[in-house]
This record gives C-alpha cells, sequence and structure tokens, in this order.
C-alpha cells in the first residue's frame, strides 16, 4: 500500500505557515528551563523558540482543544492521550468522523529528543510536525488560516497569545511554536532502570531483569543485539538513535512489496522502502501495541520478532539480529526472552505532571 497522496511529505507546501508570515513570532517571556529526570539529557530547543512559562501553558491549552479540528471533535489529545502514556491504545487511531488513518500513534513523552519526528521522518522539529495532523484528512482535516481564524475569535486565546507573543494577530507559526514548546516538557525517566544504571540504586531492578539488560547489551549480531539500535548511552539513554531500518515488518512475503514504504517517502531512496524510525522502548510496557502499524501485540511477541531475525526480505538492515540468536542455546532462549521482557518492564518511568494520569 502507498500512502494517500495528503500524507505524502511535500515539506515546502504543507509545513509553511500560510498568512500573516511577516509578523515574527518570538516568545516575549523569560526563558524557563524544562529539568531532565535521571536518566535523559538536557531538552534541546531550536533557538527561535525558546520555552517560556506562557508558551508552554498556552500549547497545553492547544493541545487538548478540539478547535483544532474542523468539525470541532478532534484534539491532540485524542491520539496521544495522558492517560495512556500520551498514545493511542488503538491500532490505528480513528480521526475527524471516525476515519481510520495510517499508522500506530506513538507516545509523545521524550519525543523532545528525536532529530526527526514521524514514523517515516518526514517532519524535522515539533514546530514542523504541528501542521501534519491538523491538515491531515484523515486527521483533524482543517486549514491553518481556519485555526487562526478560530482563535482570534476567541478571547481568552487573545489574552494568551498577547501574554505569550505581544499584541497582534495569532499566526499558525505561533500556535506551532507554542504546541512545542508544550511538547517538550513530555519528559518521562526516573524509571527503575535509571535508578539503577544512572542513579547508583544496584537494588532498583530485578535479577531477571539485569540478565536482560546484559542480552540487550549484547551487540554482537550472534547475540540480541537491541543497543545498536536502541541507543544507551554513558550518562543518558533515549533508546533510539534517531535513524531509521528495515526490520521487515512491512514486508508482505506472498506479494513481494511493502505494505507502507516507510522512510522512502521521505529519502526517496529505494534502500529505505520499509524502513521506519528506531522508536524509543522507554514506557513501553504501557505503550501497546507495537510498531508502525500496531501489528505486535504483546513484548514477548516482540522479542520474538527479534530472536527469529525480524522478516526477512530484499532490505533487511544489517545490524538486525540472525535468526535464532545461535549466541543463546534453544533450551535458554524461553528465559531469555523472559529476562528481556523484564528488562523492558523497567523503563517506565514518572509522568509528566497532567490531570487524569495514571501513575
Ligand atoms: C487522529 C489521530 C491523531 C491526532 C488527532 C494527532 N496525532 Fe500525532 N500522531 C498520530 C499518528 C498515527 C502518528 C504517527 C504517524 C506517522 O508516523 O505517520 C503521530 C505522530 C506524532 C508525532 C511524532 C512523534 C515521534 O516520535 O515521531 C508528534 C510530535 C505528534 N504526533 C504530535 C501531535 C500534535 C501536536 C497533534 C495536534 C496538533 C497531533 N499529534 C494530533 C496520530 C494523531
Ligand atoms: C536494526 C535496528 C534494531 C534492532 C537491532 C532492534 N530494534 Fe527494536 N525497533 C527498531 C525499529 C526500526 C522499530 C520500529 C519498526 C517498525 O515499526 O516497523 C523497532 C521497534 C521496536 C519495538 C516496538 C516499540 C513501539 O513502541 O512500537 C520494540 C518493543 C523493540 N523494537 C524492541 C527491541 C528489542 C527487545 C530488540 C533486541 C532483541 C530490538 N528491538 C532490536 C530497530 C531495531
Amino acid at each position: 500500500m502507498r500512502l494517500p497522496a495528503e500524507l505524502i511529505p511535500v515539506r515546502a507546501r504543507t509545513y509553511r505557515t500560510p498568512s500573516r508570515a511577516s509578523r515574527p513570532a518570538i516568545p516575549i517571556g523569560k526563558q524557563v528551563e524544562i529539568k531532565a529526570p535521571l536518566g535523559l539529557p538536557p531538552v534541546p530547543f531550536p533557538e527561535d523558540n525558546p520555552p517560556t512559562a506562557e508558551t508552554i501553558r498556552l500549547g497545553r491549552k492547544l493541545f487538548f482543544d478540539p478547535l483544532l479540528s474542523a468539525d470541532g471533535k478532534i484534539s491532540c489529545s485524542s491520539c496521544h492521550n495522558p492517560k495512556t502514556a500520551f498514545t493511542d491504545p488503538k491500532v490505528i487511531s480513528l480521526g475527524i468522523g471516525d476515519k481510520v488513518g495510517t499508522r500506530n500513534s506513538m507516545t509523545l513523552l521524550n519525543a523532545a529528543y528525536h532529530m526527526t519526528q514521524f514514523w517515516d521522518g518526514r517532519a524535522q522539529r515539533f514546530e514542523d510536525q504541528a501542521s501534519g495532523p491538523v491538515l491531515n484528512h484523515l486527521e483533524m482535516d482543517h486549514s491553518l488560516v481556519g485555526v487562526e481564524r478560530r482563535l482570534t475569535a476567541n478571547k481568552e486565546y487573545g489574552r494568551m497569545f498577547a501574554e505569550a507573543f505581544g499584541p497582534g494577530p495569532i499566526t499558525w507559526e505561533m500556535v506551532a511554536k507554542s504546541l512545542s514548546s508544550y511538547e517538550r516538557t513530555l519528559l518521562s525517566g526516573n524509571s527503575p532502570f535509571d535508578r539503577y544504571q544512572y542513579g547508583g540504586d544496584k537494588k532498583a531492578i530485578s535479577a531477571a531483569a539485569i540478565r536482560g539488560l546484559t542480552l540487550f547489551m549484547d551487540n554482537t549480531l550472534d547475540g540480541p543485539n537491541c543497543v545498536s539500535c536502541h541507543r544507551i548511552e554513558e550518562n543518558f539513554a533515549t533508546f533510539t538513535e534517531s535513524r531509521f531500518h528495515n526490520t521487515g515488518v512491512a514486508w508482505q512475503p506472498e506479494t513481494k512489496t511493502y505494505s507502507d514504504d516507510g522512510h522512502f517517502t521521505v529519502s526517496t531512496l529505494p534502500k529505505d522502502k520499509g524502513a521506519f524510525k528506531v522508536v524509543t522502548l522507554r514506557n513501553v510496557a504501557i505503550t501497546a501495541p507495537y510498531m508502525h502499524n500496531g501489528s505486535i501485540k504483546t513484548l514477548e511477541e516482540s522479542v520474538d520478532f527479534y530472536f527469529k531475525g525480524g522478516r526477512p526480505n530484499p532490505l533487511l538492515s544489517g545490524v538486525v539480529p540472525h535468526p535464532g540468536v545461535p549466541n543463546i542455546p534453544k533450551a535458554q532462549q524461553a528465559a531469555a526472552r523472559a529476562d528481556i521482557v523484564e528488562f523492558l518492564k523497567a523503563l517506565t518511568g514518572t509522568m509528566p505532571d497532567e490531570p487524569g494520569v495514571n501513575r
């Protein structure tokens, strides 16, 4: 299946401020520090959008406001629900008029560290990403000018935008910048793994999880080799490397085609067919279902997928473990799988301070 035309990245067309672009959207408030919890590096942000208390507050209101969608029923939080770690438990999210999207909604927790956004990497910064769902006919199906008009007609927003960016017309760029600053606060760290690895608490995770960590870190191709793509650094761990790999999830052996071309739609390099962004594994125990198409339901199945060497296809990444993980004797594979799952469960961290969030 190819992506519907409206999802194909035409960056210049899709991600440019449509109107009143002459008014600069620079936050006027004092820059605030977003504190990263244990296990995470400092939060990067673009020079022209330092986080301020005013833009974060505004971004939070916009994130939960269905006013952004054409029919006034879908908000960002419809598919990135704080109660389910800012993801959607559905295999594929429903957008406007219950239209079915094309991919699984990913968690926004720690997305601030991603060098590219979306499973295929078609946007770079949050600032470029935000118009994607608003314009997408299957998601919010609105226009950026339409959003500007609605916000302009709303007194409370008028006041909040003036506090954040100074007096004058409300522009999409301000909306995108505010949403982005809010999203940069959605951090989750200080998990049992972080306390073990970076906090010096050797009792923070179980013996099984420690064995699982060792397997996860075994970066020979005959071992599980998880860490080659889901990275753990010396002082922090994002569990991704913001690059694209083909693990075979989209391969359809019957037709010898990919159900989704993935990063190829962005790079147009044939080698990128069926390659997807390495996603974080933080909070993975509470973000099922898994993979870009939500095709894997449990962590056990995910580990099995890798123990089988992913799904063989002509463009399978060279760093996917070898089938049968030869380093682990057959008789020990069930135990190894259980240990890796225990480790993955130790990656559930603190949640941002949002009303209604399960802790
Ligand atoms: C109808 C469901 C839906 C709505 C509404 C929605 N999203 Fe998403 N979001 C998704 C899906 C599905 C993906 C993955 C899509 C893809 O990769 O093609 C995604 C991906 C993202 C990503 C990329 C994260 C990453 O790690 O790459 C960000 C950021 C994001 N959404 C923010 C938002 C914001 C901000 C809004 C509101 C303006 C929003 N979303 C509205 C479903 C939705
Ligand atoms: C070649 C790089 C690579 C290696 C090695 C690798 N992964 Fe992944 N992982 C990915 C990519 C890419 C995705 C997204 C794939 C997709 O959706 O098509 C992913 C997705 C996942 C997911 C689903 C996450 C979600 O939120 O949907 C889990 C769980 C996972 N990997 C665990 C592991 C474990 C455990 C190992 C080691 C046994 C491992 N990975 C080894 C690249 C890799």
